[in-house]
């Protein structure tokens, strides 16, 4: 919605500047310590008000809705909306950190370890914790070398989820399984919907 400027919408100012707070000064370790202390806190917070675009769905997928990206600190709001069923696969986040918290619903968060990376062969992976998130349930990624999938597991509600990126995040890798337990890279565009 907001393309690279630093308008604040209606709503989230308390968070822009709880945010701006928690990043201003630091290095990248600090500011995503911050974020992951901060976004929680502000679940539920009556001054918080998300706008309507927030909590429309996407018929086909999970929808993406770019709420705030500060010209000044980099970071970029997203919302995410999760009808039931809907997840993504296991992906990275093109090596920036990213901290996401459950706004309304529930999601399923699993963690990924990589075994090894072979373009050739497919890569392996170990799955490893699911954690089910209800609002105001927090859970994060930071550097290079680290996965996860998220699905919204509720056969009838509707999941939102609030993601802070270090920077805007144009692109990703996401992994298909094939028959055999190997995960095939493949990079995806993350485009705004409607
Ligand atoms: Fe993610």
């Amino acid at each position: 919605m907001i393309k690279g400027n630093d308008q604040v919408l209606p709503g989230l100012q308390k968070l822009v500047q709880v945010l701006d707070t928690a990043v201003a000064g630091r290095s990248a370790a600090h500011a995503y310590a911050g974020v992951r202390a901060a976004l929680p806190l502000l679940v539920g917070d009556a001054q918080v008000q998300l706008p309507a675009l927030a909590y429309r769905p996407h018929p086909e997928h999970y929808a993406r809705h770019e709420l705030y990206c500060s010209r000044e600190h980099g970071y970029c709001v997203v919302a995410m909306v999760w009808a039931p069923g809907q997840g993504a696969p296991v992906h990275d986040h093109d090596g920036r950190w990213c901290v996401e918290a459950v706004w309304s619903g529930q999601l399923e968060v699993t963690d990924w370890q990589l075994l090894e990376a072979d373009d050739d062969a497919g890569w392996r992976f170990a799955r490893g914790a699911s954690q089910r998130q209800c609002a105001g349930d927090c859970a994060g990624l930071q550097g290079t070398a680290q996965y996860h999938s998220v699905y919204n597991p509720d056969p009838k509600k509707v999941a939102v989820s609030l993601h802070v990126y270090q920077r805007r995040l144009q692109q990703c890798t996401v992994f298909q399984a094939d028959s055999n337990g190997r995960y095939w890279p493949r990079p995806q565009a993350l485009a705004a919907d409607a």
